[in-house]
């Protein structure tokens, strides 16, 4: 298979980036995208140019790195798949493809398609977690939880903060992202605790970080490579004035 591929490519966070164009030919249709752009890199360092700078680390849909608009949509157009997860097979051969970084204002380009997601680090330290003492592993029953929260729990758990959310928001808005890891803790007795303390500290700093708001548009939910739903995005409002209430 052939394609034509315009990259984004940009040296420095402060510094004007631009699209570069180049041809991938004899390119097999079980290899992976990220392979795609190894072999590419492989020419162009063989060429003595500079590579094209890309993340991936599980190459799974596990850890959320490989985060890459193409063609407009965060992970590109298969459903619910993660960039490392799609293979050349689901392109058309001689598809121009556009690849660009995740674009937000709270997701700065580190360096061409790279860019610097610890925003939601931050959001993470400000409340997602928790710190009460658990103790050891209880027998499965010993801790009841009604199999519809557990399973609610655990589809918000499947979120692997990768930022297709905020790539796909016309806001630029985390609240798909902080909806799951909140709702994922709200659910379960082990969140309780921390609950309102939770949602009050990760809500400011998502504020805080430059995300914006919510405006029902669903492209979230629709680019998300998990498929989380955007009824954590109601079930997060509904904790935020829950604890609001309580203050
Ligand atoms: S490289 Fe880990 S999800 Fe794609």
């Amino acid at each position: 298979m052939k394609f034509t591929l315009k990259v984004w490519r940009q040296p420095a966070r402060d510094k004007p980036g631009r699209f570069e164009t180049h041809e991938v030919s004899d390119v097999s249709p079980d290899t992976s995208f990220l392979e795609m752009l190894d072999i590419l890199n492989n020419r162009l360092e063989g060429e003595s140019k500079s590579p094209i700078v890309f993340d991936s680390d599980c190459r799974e849909g596990i850890c959320g790195a490989c985060s890459i608009v193409i063609n407009g949509r965060a992970h590109g157009d298969g459903e619910g798949t993660t960039t490392c997860q799609l293979y050349m097979r689901n392109f058309k051969d001689g598809e121009t493809l556009v690849l660009e970084p995740f674009r937000a204002r709270a997701f700065p380009v580190l360096k061409d398609l790279v860019v610097d997601r610890s925003a939601f680090d931050r959001i993470i330290q400000a409340g997602g977690y928790v710190s009460v003492n658990t103790g050891a592993p209880q027998d499965a029953n010993a801790l009841p939880v009604p199999k519809v929260n557990a399973d609610l729990a655990m589809d918000a758990a499947q979120c692997i903060g990768c930022g297709a959310c905020v790539a796909a928001c016309k806001n630029a808005s985390a609240m798909l992202f902080v909806g799951a890891k909140v709702s994922h803790l709200a659910l379960l007795p082990q969140g309780a605790v921390e609950r309102e303390r939770r949602v009050l500290s990760m809500i400011e700093q998502m504020e805080a970080e430059g995300f914006g708001n919510c405006t029902n548009e669903y492209e979230c939910e629709a680019q998300c490579p998990k498929q989380i739903s955007v009824s954590n995005i109601a079930r997060l409002n509904r904790e935020f004035y829950r604890a609001k209430a309580r203050e």
